[in-house]
């Protein structure tokens, strides 16, 4: 097929999903939150108490989980079992077990399978941590984000505030350096580099200035 690939890779709260928007929105693409797939199945995992050591009950529970993407204006609706998870799965006590369980083998295998579904046919960009290396290695155009970790706490932070006026900085710094610790150091599709993919800091760049980056990349 001949269909056109935008892996976005990086660490937690680079603006990934902002900058994968913006894109999709001016290609004309659809756009594909991979965390948010994973956001949804540690919420499944959490309700039904799954055991993170019991491959068994993970099989089970992945067969019982039915994902969904609902696309409004590039802001991605996600369906667990006909649910809308979306709120529920930004919350910190999912953002605290997500990196375990995906961690999982099982639950990158059955995660990764309907990613790649998604971009047989379709212009996509999809946004994570391993699109550029794991899910889509043919790829025609990678980036790698990555920002100063305190200007990526704050960022976040000012976006859960609203909806979590007890939450503190030091708690969303810490989710984020603990997440990408296990996510740069775990043994199953470990978030890196792709040797191919362009590098973007975007500490001290606005939103603009990230999308004319990455859009002068593409072409
Ligand atoms: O992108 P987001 O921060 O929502 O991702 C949440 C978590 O999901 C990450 O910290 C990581 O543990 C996991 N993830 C992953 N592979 C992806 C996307 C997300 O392991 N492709």
């Amino acid at each position: 097929s001949n269909n056109i690939v935008v892996a976005i890779d990086g660490y937690s709260s680079c603006g990934k999903s902002t900058l994968a928007k913006a894109l999709a929105k001016k290609l004309h693409f659809i756009y594909v939150d991979s965390g948010a797939m994973y956001r949804a199945v540690t919420l499944y995992f959490i309700r039904n108490n799954v055991d993170l050591q019991n491959n068994e009950q993970i099989a089970t529970a992945l067969k019982n989980i039915h994902l969904n993407f609902h696309s409004r204006d590039y802001q991605t609706h996600i369906t667990l079992n006909d649910e809308d998870v979306s709120d529920e799965i930004r919350q910190m006590h999912v953002a605290d077990k997500v990196s375990p369980v995906s961690a999982i083998h099982d639950v990158r295998v059955a995660m990764v399978k309907q990613q790649q579904r998604l971009g047989k046919s379709k212009n996509i960009v999809m946004d994570g941590r391993d699109i550029g290396t794991v899910v889509f290695p043919h790829a025609q155009v990678k980036f790698f984000m990555t920002a100063d970790p305190k200007v990526r706490a704050e960022r976040r932070y000012n976006e859960l505030l609203p909806t979590n006026p007890n939450i503190t900085l030091e708690e969303v710094f810490d989710n984020l350096a603990h997440r990408d610790y296990q996510d740069t150091t775990r043994k199953e599709s470990p978030l890196t580099r792709a040797e191919d993919a362009i590098i973007l800091d975007n500490t001290d760049l606005s939103q603009e200035e990230q999308l004319l980056f990455a859009l002068s990349h593409i072409e």
